[in-house]
């Protein structure tokens, strides 16, 4: 079976076609970097127009790529949750109609399931894993048993960590996308410039969460009463210091996760899952089997959702044309822990 995915959830434009799920045909991602850049931000209103703007030739390069007509399809998925409402909007609607027209069946995804699919394209990653969830709108330690069966571990108390290092790298006028741009400039800089404060919130039901404000409040605001006077200010040190307190509190809240649970294998997913720190840090623990979907299925596209898509499809399930873009995620079950 293959399966047309279309996700528009924030800004990236993107459609794929993935067969059975797990085999890649063609996987087409437009980003809107160029358009956000300017604000340091995602403007959501700037990326529903471009998604209404560019969805239709995205479609028709995925199909194009993969040497197929659109009738040659066996259904369409397309992420319906959670994201910018107005984005998500343009991706469910056309979406909606492409499978009407076609008188294909089509389903509506959740995003964060779609990324949790993302280390099956291509490859095989056995069940049950723990998941590390981490880009700018999302922060979250999971136990996933199967392609819908999954517990919220830990989460973020107030700021996702990818905007943390967005809102960073924003009031020091470091670039964007901030994560991307605090990476690089980490790789030139000592993190042991300043030594930021670890939030305390390890005990009892927040054993697995973590929190970004206070690390951000003190790498914005407070930047003088945690430096460390023996190294210059530099952007590269900064840049350096924060990744490794974002990065270190990702990292003990996963290994307490990993103790408790016993599930040695973890899948890091999401835009915050490039970088480079993190990856070095999760392969050189031996305890861990980590796992990295290549780069170009782990931020945003649309073969997560094809396969996602194929797996609910192939069980029976359809949405309707009643189907509605839900920009909040329908309440996880929240675990009441890893033991
Ligand atoms: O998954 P994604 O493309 O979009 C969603 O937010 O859903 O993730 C984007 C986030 C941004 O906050 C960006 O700054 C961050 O991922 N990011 C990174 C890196 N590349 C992108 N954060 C840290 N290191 C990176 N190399
Ligand atoms: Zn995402």
């Amino acid at each position: 079976m293959r399966i047309l995915g279309i996700e528009s959830s924030c800004d990236e434009c993107a459609a794929a076609v993935v067969e059975d799920g797990r085999r890649v045909v063609s996987n087409v991602v437009a980003t809107q970097i160029p358009f956000h850049a300017k604000y340091d931000g995602v403007v959501p209103e700037i990326a529903s127009r471009k998604h209404v703007e560019w969805i239709d030739g995205v479609v028709a390069r995925a199909l194009a790529e993969a040497g197929m007509a659109a009738d040659e399809l066996d259904g369409v998925a397309v992420t319906s949750t959670p994201g910018l409402a107005g984005a998500l909007l343009v991706g469910v609607q056309f979406a909606k109609a492409f499978a009407w027209s076609l008188g294909k069946p089509f389903i509506g995804v959740n995003h964060m399931l779609a990324h949790l699919w993302a280390p099956q394209l291509e490859a095989d990653t056995p069940y049950p894993f723990l998941g590390l969830l981490v880009s700018g709108g999302h922060t979250l330690i999971v136990r996933v048993e199967g392609f819908d069966s999954v517990e919220v571990l830990g989460t973020t108390i107030d700021d996702a960590v990818g905007e943390a290092f967005d809102k960073v790298a924003k009031h020091y006028g470091l670039g964007y996308p901030g994560g991307l741009v605090i990476d690089r400039l980490a790789r030139k800089g000592d993190p042991r410039a300043a030594r930021f404060p670890f939030p305390k919130l390890d005990k009892g039901e927040h054993r697995y969460d973590v929190s970004y404000s206070g690390l951000k409040t003190a790498a914005i605001r407070q930047i003088d009463l945690f430096w460390n006077p023996e190294y210059p200010r530099t952007d590269e040190n900064l840049a350096a210091a924060f990744e490794k307190a974002a990065i270190d509190l990702l990292l003990d809240r996963l290994m307490k996760a990993v103790e408790d649970t016993g599930i040695r294998r973890v899948v890091a997913g999401g835009g915050v899952a490039a970088n480079s720190y993190l990856r070095s840090v999760m392969a050189a623990h031996r305890e861990l089997d980590a796992r990295f979907p290549p780069l170009s299925y782990c931020g945003d596209n649309g073969a997560m959702v094809a396969g996602l898509g194929y797996m609910m499809l192939a069980r029976g399930d359809r949405s309707d044309l009643s189907l509605n873009a839900s920009p909040r995620v329908p309440i996880y079950r929240r675990g009441k822990g890893g033991r």
